[in-house]
């Protein structure tokens, strides 16, 4: 099934207008490929988070940890990043555009200015940002924000695994921030230079990569589908034998259908014993682990590394929620998105229908009960029909709308964001009603 959203200016535009998600320093004009989550988006943001982190560390076998964005810098001449991790880039001479040699032809024209015969050699470009530490600005003091978090959970192998008497197989998960000076970023919140990673590294014993590579993949197929992505809009996409990364001996992608094609959304890698050897190597300490279960036999383990951006987890949340109703039919028209009720940031909209002060204190007395709980909006300003609209386009589940009726038998409205049937309810059963409902 195709998605609803064709175009991802749609969605862009719903999310300024909604206060999802913003440009960074617009007031500025803006700043290359760096986004600002905006109240909503942040509740959305954390949602994620919330599930990802309990779907991982609700499990005896797993463990977190948040390690520092700046990590000393021979890490990441041991991980291979310093030497490895560029892009093949060439700039046009004549108005100075930068592209990605491999996703340009450099015998046609430019795609910007359009001139022939214009392009650089293409030279090899590092994706890492760096910067100084301390007051001393030489080459001794050049450290990098990390392109990936996982090397953080690699040097705290050992911390972790002897303070929490951890056994193979264990895993230890870590959400943070990643930076990457991206080339061609874009899409909107798909490619950033600054964005958000939820990572997990997962050791074994070696020559078990294989059967634990294949339980994570369908672990994580099936989080994203319980989140309530469309399972007709991903993929496993296996890597081929050249385009693996240096570190790994198998890899599988999951992708989404985005409005621009299919799209890498995680990876799950079988990463082989390379991080932990070169740390060991480079930090000249041991990083064996002993399994004290089989005569102390000394070994340094195998990885699978499950890594999920955040960021492009939520776009897709979102390609997938919108919707546009009747489009064109004018009053009939509306725009939805159907996020799954218990990913909606705001979980209900209290709405008196009036301004008046009997109904204005029954909602604010549902306020004060339920947002304890949830997290609910209270609107009263507007005809009762827009203040639906609005709460659709922002995916509240419910709107609990207070009238006079409810005023003498003490019930409210709640109407159905999908469907948007409405049915009336005693307030005293509301939130067991909730609590089945968004649970
Ligand atoms: N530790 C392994 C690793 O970092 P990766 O495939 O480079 O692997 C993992 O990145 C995930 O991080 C990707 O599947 C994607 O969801 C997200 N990601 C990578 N680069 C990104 C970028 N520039 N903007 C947003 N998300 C990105």
């Amino acid at each position: 099934m195709a998605l609803k959203l064709k175009d991802m200016s749609l969605l862009v535009g719903l999310c300024k207008r909604r206060g999802f998600i913003f440009q960074s320093s617009e007031i500025y004009g803006g700043l290359g490929s760096c986004w600002d989550f905006g109240p909503l988006g942040v509740e959305l943001k954390n949602l994620v988070k919330d599930r990802w982190w309990k779907s991982m560390t609700l499990r005896q076998d797993v463990v977190g940890i948040d390690a520092a964005i700046l990590m000393h810098p021979l890490t990441w001449k041991a991980s291979g990043h310093i030497d490895n991790f560029t892009d093949p880039l060439v700039d046009c001479k004549a108005c100075k555009s930068r592209f990605r040699a491999d996703k340009i032809d450099i015998k046609e024209a430019c795609p910007t200015c359009k001139k022939v015969g214009e392009f650089t050699e293409p030279r090899a470009f590092n994706l890492m940002f760096s910067t100084q530490m301390g007051a001393v600005v030489d080459t001794s003091s050049t450290v990098y924000l990390r392109p990936e978090t996982a090397q953080g959970i690699f040097v705290n192998f050992t911390n972790v695994q002897q303070t929490m008497r951890k056994k193979l197989p264990f895993g230890i998960a870590q959400i943070g921030k990643a930076f990457r000076n991206e080339i061609t970023p874009g899409n909107f919140i798909f490619r950033q230079r600054e964005f958000e990673q939820m990572e997990m590294q997962y050791f074994v014993k070696p020559g078990t990569q294989k059967e634990h590579m294949e339980a994570w993949k369908e672990t994580r197929m099936k989080w994203h589908i319980e989140n309530g992505l469309n399972p007709e809009h991903l993929r496993f996409k296996p890597h081929g034998p050249d385009e693996l990364a240096h570190y790994a001996d198998a890899a599988m992608d999951i992708e989404f259908l985005f409005p621009m094609g299919w799209g890498e959304m995680e990876g799950v890698h079988s990463r082989t014993d390379f991080d932990l050897k070169q740390h060991e190597l480079f930090s000249k300490k041991n990083l064996h682990y002993v399994d004290q279960q089989n005569n102390n036999e000394k070994f340094i383990p195998y990885v699978i590394e499950t890594s999920v951006g955040l960021d492009r987890h939520i776009l897709a949340l979102l390609c997938d929620a919108f919707e546009i109703e009747n489009e064109g039919k004018g009053e009939e028209e509306r725009t939805v998105l159907k996020l799954k009720p218990q990913m909606a940031p705001i979980k209900m909209a209290i709405l008196p229908l009036m301004k008046k002060p009997n109904l204005e204190e029954m909602a604010e007395k549902l306020l004060n009960d339920l947002g304890k709980h949830w997290k609910c909006e209270y609107d009263d300003a507007g005809s009762i029909g827009k203040r639906y609209r609005r709460q659709d386009e922002i995916g509240t589940p419910y709107c609990l709308t207070v009238d006079f009726d409810g005023l003498e038998d003490q019930t409210v409205t709640i109407r159905h964001r999908d469907t948007m049937k409405q049915e009336r309810m005693k307030v005293d059963q509301l939130q067991n009603y909730f609590k089945d409902h968004l649970m």
